[in-house]
């Protein structure tokens, strides 16, 4: 029998007891053995919680206690997660989690200590949710070259602006509700400003290079600027508006990555992920694209991720499950040089003087003196050219071709 311990009886931290209980029999199949839950750290107290008895507020007695052999950190942030992740990795327990940020900053080193002491650093949750993409890259997908990976990465503001396109209701009204469905972080802005979506496609680029990508280093840009009319332009135009990671390989290999608002293609795939779903889409040299789709917040589907770790990490008891996060830095590169398609928005009265200035187009959507269209391809610091001076843009979104286009 495994006994483990969690640190952080919040919304993932308890679902993870529950999965524990509800799916018991396959815990024990997919494990080897019985898991059975030893200890949750916690500062509250949890009257009436069926595992009330096991609340503690002292973690040297989880690190004392040479029977818990695994340790799940659900208790988000850097700090105390990161003291007490070092902690139970130099005691000899493995530990997995779905704290992004502290992945995302210290997941390397994390992971070397791991090594050093014979046990694991898993951390499946903190990407995606409940969807398995870091274990697919990781095993699957570990023969393809993967030269591109987007995604629908924040869960939180998929369900804001789905709802703001399809139900006219309104962004704060929306947020408030995400918050109590238990989907938002605690401070709303890690999700609308696109900070958790930055921590996640850090550590896709991470896995996908074999190499650090500094999260602090992504360029990145929330959905707090996209309006109600922006999205009906945009279904005018055939498409959507999404907010997307983005990592894709360049010339000589170099890394672009991003997270910000993208004009999505009614066709492209990621385009008709909704609500509170995550989809990422991976491209490998052999395969093409794939795509994986599921609940990416919530605290059932994120806590069967950390289950799936703790399975993992008893089964291969003994020694380490092997990650490709590496301290060699990410060589990265700008999205200036690269060529694509463009949303842009303006006023109706300056379209000819657009039309005139990007080189025409097909099609322009326009609603109550406002209008909006998608320009050929062309390099960001060409369309910056193209735009600059007082020929009215108002606002541009890149957009989210296929490759096979
Ligand atoms: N706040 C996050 C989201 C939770 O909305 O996707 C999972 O990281």
């Amino acid at each position: 029998m495994a006994k483990i311990a969690i640190l952080g009886y919040g919304t993932v931290g308890s679902g993870v007891a529950h999965v524990l209980d509800e799916n018991a029999d396959r815990v024990r199949l997919s494990a080897g053995e019985n898991v059975t839950l030893a200890a949750i750290l916690d500062l509250r107290e949890f009257p009436g919680d069926p595992h009330e008895e096991l609340v503690t507020h002292d973690y040297q007695t989880i690190l004392d206690d040479p029977e818990i052999t695994v340790v799940c950190e659900t208790m988000g942030g850097v700090k105390p997660a990161y003291e007490f992740t070092k902690k139970a990795l130099e005691a000899g327990k493995s530990v997995c989690t779905s704290n992004k940020e502290l992945v995302a900053k210290h997941g390397c080193e994390l992971c070397d200590i791991a090594k050093q002491h014979g046990v694991s650093y898993l951390f499946e949750a903190s990407v995606g949710g409940g969807i398995p993409i870091l274990r697919t890259l990781e095993g699957a997908l570990k023969s393809e070259k993967i030269d591109r990976i987007e995604g629908i990465l924040n869960g939180t503001t998929n369900f804001i602006l789905t709802a703001m396109e399809e139900k006219g209701a309104s962004f704060d009204e929306v947020l408030k509700k995400a918050q109590e469905m238990g989907y938002a972080e605690r401070d709303p802005s890690a999700d609308i400003d696109g900070h958790d979506a930055r921590r996640k496609i850090a550590i896709l680029g991470s896995l996908m290079t074999g190499s650090l990508v500094d999260a602090d280093e992504v360029p990145t840009q929330g959905i707090t600027d996209i309006t109600a009319d922006d999205l009906a332009l945009a279904n005018e135009l055939g498409g959507t508006i999404k907010l997307i990671g983005s990592c894709r390989l360049g010339e000589n290999d170099a890394l672009e990555i991003m997270v910000a608002p993208f004009f999505v293609p009614a066709e492209h795939p990621l385009a008709s992920v909704k609500g509170v779903f995550n989809a990422v889409a991976v491209h490998g040299n052999m395969l093409g694209t794939s795509m994986y789709y599921g609940q990416g917040a919530g605290k059932d589907a994120t806590a069967s991720a950390v289950v799936a770790d703790i399975c993992e990490m008893v089964r291969n008891a003994g020694h380490t499950v092997p990650t490709s996060l590496s301290g060699q830095p990410a060589k990265t590169a700008s999205s200036a040089d690269t060529a694509r398609r463009f949303f842009i928005r303006f006023k109706s009265a300056d379209k000819d003087g657009i039309l005139d200035a990007i080189g025409g187009t097909d099609k322009a959507s326009e609603r109550d003196g406002e209008a909006a269209v998608l320009t050929g391809c062309m390099k960001e610091s060409e369309l910056a050219q193209k735009i600059a001076g007082p020929n009215g843009v108002t606002k541009w979104l890149r957009v989210l071709d296929t490759e096979e286009e």
